[in-house]
């Protein structure tokens, strides 16, 4: 498995942290999908053998919390909340919409690897319903009409990743060397 030597320190560092190793997997766990974007099975494991623990008990949580991923996220992440208030105001319209313009169903992620669709529960900004976060960005007030307008500006963004990605030095790469 391929971490940075900075985040393989960060998770000696949080073990040590702790009496017992496995009470370091949550910490662990997030500290690996920031750097790859999702727990791998393969990754499971490599997380339960530097814990001492079954795969079996990593996979449990990582089933468990919403917040890890076993499957790879497209380049944007778009969540959609459902609870009460953003559902009255017309979330689910809100993210047909979206479905409709980035040509991705919820729960999903786009054939193109651009998008990825999730429906979520409150994320607390319920006053501004219907609300869609995209990546760490929140937008409130997202009617089912300005769904469309919000579509570009994703699409805008998942543009501006691929040129990121398509600038960013590969490792063994002259490049990578400066
Ligand atoms: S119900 Fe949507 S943010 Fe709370």
């Amino acid at each position: 498995m391929n971490l940075s030597a900075e985040t393989l320190e960060k998770i000696d560092a949080t073990i040590a942290q702790f009496p017992q190793k496995r009470s370091a997997t949550l910490p662990i766990l997030h500290l690996i999908q920031e750097e790859l974007g999702h727990l791998s099975l393969e990754t499971q494991e490599w997380v339960a053998e530097k814990l001492g623990v079954q795969p079996i008990q990593i996979r449990e949580v990582v089933t468990f919390y919403p917040m890890y991923r076993e499957e790879p996220i497209g380049k944007v992440h778009v969540k959609v909340c459902r609870t009460l208030s953003c559902a009255l105001s017309g979330a689910y319209k809100t993210c047909e919409k979206l479905e409709e313009k980035l040509n991705c169903k919820r729960g999903k992620t786009s054939a193109d690897g651009n998008y990825t669709i999730e429906f979520v529960e409150c994320i607390a900004c319920c006053g501004s319903a219907p609300v869609v976060q995209v990546d760490d960005k929140l937008y409130e007030n997202v009617k089912p009409e300005g769904a469309e307008e919000l579509a570009e500006e994703i699409k805008k963004m998942a543009a501006a990743e691929a040129t990121n990605a398509a600038e960013t030095p590969q490792p063994q790469t002259p490049a990578y060397f400066g």
